[in-house]
This record gives C-alpha cells, structure tokens and sequence, in this order.
C-alpha cells in the first residue's frame, strides 16, 4: 500500500453548479464550502498530514468583480466562523499565493496561520491567488541573486511547498482535464485523478474511492 501524505485539490465546478441548481454562480461557490468542510473531515479520518486546496488562481482575477467580491467575501466570513473551529481540531491553515487583498482580508489571513501555526494533525495549505509560473518565477530570481547553484533541492527551497512532500494524489473535479497554473513543480509524480462531478456535489465517498484506488496503484518513479 502507497503511504498518502499529502492531497491536492483543484475544486472546480461551482459556477456551473449554481447556474443548473439555483440559477446563480454565487449560489454555487457558497454550496463549494460544505464540500471543503466534508473533505477536511475525511482528509483527517484518513489520517492525512497535507490538504492543499486551490481556490483562487492569479488568472481568476479576470472574472467579473461581483464574483471575486463574493468569493472573497465568503472566505472572509468562513475564517471568522471557523478558525477557532480548526484550531481546537488541530488543523494549521496555510496560505499559498501571493497577499495582495484588502488590508482587512490580509489581517485576518495572517492572524488565522498564527493562530495555527503550531497545529500538528493536518495542515490546510489554501491557495489563493497562487500561480505555479509566479511561484517557480520567484524562485529562480531568488537562486539568481543569490547565486546559488539551480538544482531541484535548490528550487524548492524557494516554492511555498518548501517543507513538505509533493502532492501523492492531485484531484480536479468539474469534469475538466487541465491543471489550470496549479502546482506544475510539484505534481512531477502525483497519481491525478479527472472527476466529473462538480465541486458541490463530491463527497466523501468519492473521495474515499479515489484514495483506496490510490493506495493500490503501482508507482514507479522511473523504475519497473
Ligand atoms: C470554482 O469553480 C473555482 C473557483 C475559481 C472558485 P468555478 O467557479 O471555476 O466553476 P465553473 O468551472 O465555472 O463551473
Ligand atoms: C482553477 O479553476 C482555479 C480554481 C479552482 C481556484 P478555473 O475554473 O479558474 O480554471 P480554468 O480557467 O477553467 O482553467
Ligand atoms: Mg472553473
């Protein structure tokens, strides 16, 4: 049986969710959270160290501002109700991606990773406004300046994924197939899985399935 570290999530299929079920976009980001929260629950039953999720890309600030404040909006009121929450479950919350919002979505951000920072059951790595090609950008800029040697320990001394494994399992659900920026570094070796439902309507169930699949599958790395 494959050990399991770390999972990855690209969680897509709101929008479309919310346009068929409740005739709004919006509708469908907020029913996205109750699967982020059944995923947690099952991320920790399975006994998994790294959940990292992928909820805002550099390339989504190309939406209609409505959505982005709506989006932002519902993680700022999400954290506020939480963070107390995942703090007594344990749970490290991790922001992945440059901060750039507003001074009040930064402070709350900020305060929510020091408030978990010593959480040891499972880390929560939440990507928001993160790009692969902004993050491997920074750090080649940072080896040049520090003219230091470009090899793969080096490399990743600079990405946000620096002190953890590389993602054993990458998800997309939405029943698309394209990594949209996410992760190209990291995902070098992971087993990726293309589900079809949309976000709001993956479980834990599916979920399980893909880590039992997971755990049985024969990886190489290279070798035979
Ligand atoms: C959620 O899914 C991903 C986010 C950027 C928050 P989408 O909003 O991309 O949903 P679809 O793909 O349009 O259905
Ligand atoms: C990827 O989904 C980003 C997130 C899930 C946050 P998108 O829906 O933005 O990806 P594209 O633009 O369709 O590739
Ligand atoms: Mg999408």
């Amino acid at each position: 049986m494959n050990p399991l570290k770390h999972v990855a999530i690209i969680m897509d299929g709101n929008g479309r969710w919310g346009l068929k079920n409740k005739n709004s976009r919006n509708a469908g980001h907020k029913a996205g959270l109750s699967t982020v929260e059944k995923i947690i629950k099952e991320t920790i039953r399975n006994n998994i160290k790294f959940l990292t999720l992928y909820a805002f890309s550099t390339e989504n600030w190309k939406r209609p501002k409505k959505e982005i404040n709506f989006l932002f909006n519902l993680l700022e009121n999400f954290l506020k109700e939480k963070i107390e929450d995942l703090n007594k479950q344990k749970i490290r919350l991790k922001i992945i991606g440059r901060k750039n919002f507003s001074n009040k979505l930064n402070n709350l951000l900020n305060l929510s990773e020091k408030k978990t920072s010593k959480n040891k059951r499972l880390q929560i790595n939440l990507a928001l406004n993160y790009g692969s090609k902004a993050e491997l950008i920074y750090s080649f800029k940072e080896l040049a300046k520090k003219k230091e040697l470009i090899n793969e320990k080096n490399i990743k001394k600079y990405l946000e994924t620096k002190d953890m494994p590389d993602p054993d399992i990458l998800i997309r659900t939405g029943n698309t197939k394209r990594l949209s920026n996410f992760l190209l570094w990291q995902i070098a070796y992971s087993e990726i899985f293309f589900e079809k439902k949309l976000w709001p309507d993956f479980n834990e169930k599916d979920y399980y399935k893909i880590i039992k699949k997971y755990k049985s599958t024969k990886r190489n790395f290279g070798n035979i």
